[in-house]
């Protein structure tokens, strides 16, 4: 089974970026991570990142196209902006598990709207890296 897990807009920064919100780890770390507990779940995880809303977009179709079993989705500030991507969570009809390093609850107001949740099978927020481990286990029970 395929996992795929997209990273949406300044997730390529991270390791510089804000540590005291997003922590050290930079995301070749956290993909790291995930392979190994993918192998150790007998699952396949496809991550990438881009900054375009389109790619994210476009992956979402990809994913339905390969018949991946969940998508998990951190989309950056897309969250709080993007109808495209409700959009397209809900045209692809794949479970898809939404992730947040930091809580958004907790930080900006306009943090607390997200479009992708009305839309996600679970949201995971506030818990760091291991909010990718949490994702991609549960992924693997879908
Ligand atoms: C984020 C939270 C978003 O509000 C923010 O725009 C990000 C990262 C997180 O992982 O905590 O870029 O999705």
């Amino acid at each position: 089974p395929l996992i795929m897990v997209l990273n949406g807009p300044n997730l390529n920064l991270l390791g510089t970026r804000e540590p005291a919100i997003y922590g050290s780890d930079t995301l070749d770390d956290i993909a790291g991570r995930l392979e190994d507990e993918a192998l150790a779940l007998g699952v396949a995880v496809d991550m990438r990142q881009s900054n375009h809303e389109g790619h994210l977009i476009d992956w979402l179709h990809e994913a339905r196209a390969d018949a991946a079993r969940a998508v998990i989705l951190n989309a950056g500030a897309f969250t709080h902006t993007s109808i495209a991507l409700y959009d397209a969570i809900k045209a692809v009809e794949l479970p898809v598990i939404e992730v947040h390093l930091s809580n958004p609850h907790a930080r900006e107001p306009f943090r607390r709207r997200s479009y992708i949740a009305p839309v996600a099978k679970g949201v995971i927020a506030g818990l760091g890296v291991e909010g990718y481990s949490l994702a991609l286990r549960a992924a693997a029970t879908l």
